[in-house]
């Protein structure tokens, strides 16, 4: 069975995602390393561990959520759509067998919030909420807050965001602190409502509750 370890030993994986994250550096876009990539996949399978999942499916999870983001490569728009075919590419290389790379194919597929994305199954739900969960200040590469998108200003504002999962009460908790000088609490949580609706459907998914807190304030 394929492991994250032999998706990580690939060379061609590394490239593309080293290079599909410096294109999206020259238009201005925040990062996707591959701390990122791996910060995914160990909470994508986190999440699916704790809610009791299978160790297989964990291992899914894993590499759906290293791989997530792969598709920056060919363009930031529809990265989810291109990065599933992609992925499928790698994955019946890798001699994956072809149930297993549909659960990652729809997983990766349906991450981003602006193409329609939707949790389809238990790895992509998880891994809805482990990517949204990757918001931080050291994510932003543009220096002059002037040009700072909001995108740019979501992430600028956090100092520290945790992801916490209560399994015995099928409760979710994204939990944020930003500074306010940033930002305000409502301001943020404005520009942050699509991806929060979004994770609060992986939780129902997950059949789980999904609680935000930021600065200590419940805001969903
Ligand atoms: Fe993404
Ligand atoms: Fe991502």
């Amino acid at each position: 069975m394929v492991t994250l370890k032999q998706v990580k030993e690939s060379s061609l994986v590394k490239q593309y995602m080293d290079l599909g994250n410096a294109y999206i550096g020259n238009i201005g876009a925040i990062e996707h390393n591959i701390s990122h990539a791996e910060l995914s996949a160990e909470l994508c399978s986190h999440i699916l561990t704790k809610l009791g999942y299978s160790e297989r499916e964990a291992e899914l999870g894993r590499i759906a959520g290293y791989l997530h983001d792969i598709g920056n490569l060919v363009n930031r728009y529809g990265h989810g759509m291109s990065g599933a075919l992609i992925a499928f590419s790698i994955l019946l290389d890798l001699g994956m067998d072809p149930e297993e790379i549909a659960v990652i194919m729809g997983a990766i597929g349906n991450h981003e919030e602006n193409s329609g994305g939707r949790p389809v199954n238990n790895v992509g739900a998880a891994l809805i909420l482990a990517d949204k969960s990757d918001v931080h200040r050291s994510r932003v590469r543009k220096r002059d807050f002037a040009v700072f998108t909001p995108r740019d200003r979501v992430n600028y504002a956090v100092t520290e965001s945790k992801l916490l999962v209560d399994e015995k009460n099928r409760l979710i908790t994204m939990k944020i602190q930003i500074d306010t000088c940033v930002c305000s609490v409502i301001e943020y949580f404005e520009i942050f409502l699509t991806k929060m609706l979004m994770s609060r459907r992986a939780a129902e998914f997950l059949e789980c509750q999904f609680e935000l807190l930021i600065n200590d304030n419940k805001l969903l």
